[in-house]
């Protein structure tokens, strides 16, 4: 997981030539870099190798120029060496003074001994942690200092965060405790030694049917729990899904208050690799005040599809493009992606991602129900068949005989065929009619 912050900081601008200058674009740093950096220019050396940003040969060469020829400090730091010959930009050089600074004041929360960072999101830092008492493993989320000033956010935290603690279940990564340390607000969770279903998506690029049934299953049991105990968790996405090294799946950040609303939330992701609104389902983007169950799904749903067609359901160039997509582009069904999926599976993806609530799943139960439903070799009870009527009416038109037209994929089924013999139908009924009106005048007269 250190490698997460490595390929972070790999993201972030990468200088563009090697020619120095060593100017101040964030404005919250004094010209010289090392005079507020204390401490930390005294492990930078190593941060920048471990990190991956610097070899250790760089990192000697950047040394010996701290010294004139004549040995003599030349009164630049490390920092504006490396910044100045561009091994690192400002970003990254702030994002390392950040997870330093972080860090050390984490190491006092009481009762918990630090080890190492495992991870770094849009909003916060995870740190895997000593709980002293239990002598046990944990997981902590520290918020960044900023969030202190939230006083709204802070009271929905610790409110949050504490109903979350008494959700108790096998697919839920479990809350332990909210709390305070200097200004920085942490919430400690159960660590969970595995990797994410983000990952899993990185090194396979694409799972099977039967690879991806398990895994939703379980997450859905965790939904299926949090939901009937009233919760909800508005952020249903790969990074979110843990799978431990035994194979247990477990559902992340359940009942962490977020700071902004989900539609502020995905835009204050632009421009991170992977936060972008993938997940995000129709009614959370419009800003629906009652946000129920169902979104859940939808995520879920987004989540699948991604899983086994090795994209994105909505692909776009910036965050609000994605948006529009999920709010009025049709979803390409993922059995036309990947075409060993299942008719019935593909059918429960799209009824997940139907962007009408009235026609999503209404609840984990019946998803689950669905889901056993296909695993078995049967077919779903609540996803039915999508038609495709814009495809009908094409072959409507140039079907001048009016024969029953092929079906696609199982997709258009008994409609079809109906719709194209009525033509026919009604003809033949309009004959039958006239027939029956001469034979009764006929007996009339
Ligand atoms: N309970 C946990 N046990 C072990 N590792 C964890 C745990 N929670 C989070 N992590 C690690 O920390 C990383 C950061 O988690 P965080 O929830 O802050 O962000 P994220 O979910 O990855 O992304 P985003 O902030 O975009 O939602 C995760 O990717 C994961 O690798
Ligand atoms: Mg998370």
């Amino acid at each position: 997981m250190a490698e997460d912050q490595k390929n972070q900081i790999d993201n972030e601008n990468k200088p563009s030539t090697r020619s120095g200058g060593s100017s101040n674009s964030n404005g919250d740093r004094s010209g010289s870099p090392g005079a507020s950096t204390f401490g930390f220019e005294t492990i930078l050396g190593k941060l920048v190798v471990d990190n991956g940003l610097v070899t250790p040969e760089e990192l000697s060469e950047c040394s010996a120029l701290l010294q004139d020829s004549d040995g003599q400090a030349t009164g630049h730091t490390l920092a504006d060496i490396l910044v100045n010959h561009e091994f690192l930009t400002r970003r990254q050089l702030d994002r390392l003074q950040t997870d330093f600074d972080t860090r050390k004041s984490t190491q006092r929360i009481q009762g918990y001994r630090i080890i190492r960072k495992l991870g770094a999101g849009a909003m916060a830092t995870v740190f895997l942690a000593q709980q002293e008492s239990l002598d046990r493993p944990v997981a902590i989320k520290v918020l960044p200092k900023t969030f202190s000033e939230n006083e709204d956010f802070l009271l929905r935290f610790y409110k949050e965060g504490r109903a979350a603690a008494k959700l108790n279940d096998a697919n839920i990564v479990q809350a332990y405790d909210v709390g305070q340390s200097g200004e920085y607000h942490y919430f400690v969770m159960e660590y969970v030694d595995g990797t994410t279903v983000h990952d899993l998506i990185v090194e396979k690029k694409k799972l099977t049917e039967q690879e991806a049934m398990p895994i939703i299953r379980q997450v859905a049991k965790a939904l299926q729990h949090a939901h009937q105990r009233g919760f909800i968790h508005r952020d249903i996405k790969p990074k979110n899904i843990m799978i431990a090294k035994n194979g247990d799946v477990k559902l992340a950040d359940l009942g962490l208050a977020r700071a902004l609303n989900d539609r502020e939330a995905a835009e204050a992701e632009a421009g991170r690799a992977y936060g972008t609104p993938y997940y995000i389902s129709p009614e959370q983007i419009r800003g629906k005040k009652e946000i129920t169950p169902a979104a859940d799904l939808y995520g879920l749903g987004a989540t699948l599809y991604h899983m086994v067609t090795g994209n994105v359901p909505f692909p776009g160039k910036n965050p609000s493009d994605v948006m529009h997509r999920h709010l009025k582009k049709k979803l390409v069904p993922p059995d036309h992606i990947n075409s060993t999926l299942s008719p019935g599976f593909s059918q429960i993806i799209e009824m997940m991602m139907a962007k009408d609530l009235s026609q999503r799943y209404q609840n984990a139960t019946d998803f689950i129900e669905d889901l056993d439903a296909v695993a078995a070799g049967g077919s779903p009870q609540f996803a039915q068949p999508t038609l495709d009527f814009a495809k009908l009416a094409e072959v409507a038109k140039s079907s001048s005989a009016h024969a029953p037209v092929a079906q696609s994929k199982g997709h258009i089924t008994l409609k079809n065929s109906l719709e194209s013999w009525l033509p026919t139908i009604i003809v033949a009924g309009a004959i039958s009619f006239l027939l029956n009106l001469v034979l009764l005048i006929l007996l009339i007269t």
